[in-house]
């Protein structure tokens, strides 16, 4: 068995962070989102890895190499176009040749991982297996309207009139049959490829589309909020570890992990909370449910559930909260009276200031 990896498309909903980095890397609890996809595949006992990818190519490569890191072996298969899940696996045919494979798709985070559903599929083998989950706003996903026996009887890809609340979760696992329809299908109102159409094809032939609904934890890590979501229920489970240096003026409570070379000083920091490496806190407050990635400088500020990128500063402001944080972003107060606000902002920036 093989996994399929899609890490191409464009993130468009995590502006302005996706204008330099690709969704997939943006981290949490310090460590990108397609980590934990390609470790739940390593943990499933699947080493064959493609991973689709996109114009951000160089930076996903960077950021996993030949995959031996995680004790898989990876191809890179280049899309040229975002043009949908199904087209995605259209490109992927040779790689993938006979075997059945997990398709993950490379910004979704299922907590407890896919192992135990990977080896129900091995066991029994159906066409192909889809994983449903209730979602509050049913138009942002694929759909699923079950029949009276539970079955799946029809998939609607973001519907404006949902019929149920049923979403499509974003990893699928098929045998080979699936290569007739995606070859099959056409691409939809918004240009793509979807996977939704290829499968409803199958359920169409008679084929064995099983599906099961899962109450854990899973989140498509798509927009900001989602994103916060995801990193603080990582970090209910971090394991609290001090690496780091933190001085006797400082007060660290809970769960929190300051990571190797990272100095606290005259701080208080309340957990689930991450520290990462070289990060250097002062006279600071860092509350609960916040992500400090490498190499940060927070001084004289008080920051909670939040993600910061590496590299990036804040000076003197409080509080911020709800907040991601890219790389290399200084936070400052103004200097000079009156008090305005000075921005310098990047492309599809979204700032909330207090007044
Ligand atoms: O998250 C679950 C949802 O994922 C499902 O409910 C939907 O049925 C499914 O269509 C998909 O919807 P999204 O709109 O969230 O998909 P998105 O465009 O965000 O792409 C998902 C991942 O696949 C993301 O990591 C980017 C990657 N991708 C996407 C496309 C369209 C590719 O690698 N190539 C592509 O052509």
């Amino acid at each position: 068995m093989k996994a399929l990896v899609l890490s191409g498309g464009s993130g468009t909903r995590l502006r302005p962070i996706t204008h330099t980095s690709p969704k997939q890397l943006v981290p949490v609890a310090n460590k990108p989102v397609l980590f934990y996809v390609l470790e739940d595949i390593a943990q499933a006992g699947i080493t064959d890895v493609g991973i689709i990818v996109g114009e951000t190519a160089c930076e996903i490569q960077e950021a996993v190499g030949d995959g031996s890191k995680f004790g898989l072996q990876v191809t890179y298969l280049p899309q040229e176009k975002p043009l949908g899940l199904a087209h995605a696996v259209l490109i992927a045919r040779d790689y993938l040749g006979d075997d059945d494979f997990v398709m993950y798709l490379g910004d979704n985070f299922v907590l407890g991982g896919i192992a135990g559903l990977v080896d129900e599929f091995r066991a029994d083998r159906p066409d192909a297996q889809i994983l449903l989950t209730r979602v509050p706003d049913p138009t942002a996903f694929g759909i699923a309207e079950l029949g009276e026996d539970g079955r799946v009887v029809r998939l609607e890809e973001k519907p404006a009139l949902p019929k149920s609340d049923m979403a499509v979760i974003g990893v699928y696992l098929f045998t080979p049959v699936v290569h007739e329809t995606v070859r099959a299908i056409k691409p939809s109102w918004r240009g793509e490829l979807e996977i939704t159409h290829a499968i409803q094809r199958l359920i169409d032939s008679q084929c064995d589309v099983r599906s099961t609904v899962i109450h854990g934890y899973w989140k498509d890590t798509g927009n900001v909020m989602d994103m916060l979501e995801v990193n603080r229920s990582v970090l209910e489970d971090i394991e609290p570890c001090t690496d780091g240096r933190i001085d006797a003026e400082s007060e660290v409570i809970g769960r929190v992990r300051i990571e190797a070379g990272a100095r606290v000083s005259n701080s208080r920091i309340v957990g689930p909370a991450v520290i990462g490496a070289d990060t250097v806190i002062s006279g600071s407050y860092i509350g609960p449910y916040t992500s400090i990635s490498e190499s940060c400088h927070i001084d004289d500020s008080e920051i909670e559930f939040s993600i910061v990128l590496r590299d990036s500063c804040l000076e003197g402001v409080r509080r911020v909260r709800g907040s991601l944080i890219g790389r290399n972003v200084t936070v400052s107060p103004a200097t000079r009276k009156p008090s305005s606000n000075r921005l310098v902002l990047g492309d599809h920036s979204e700032v909330q200031i207090s007044s």
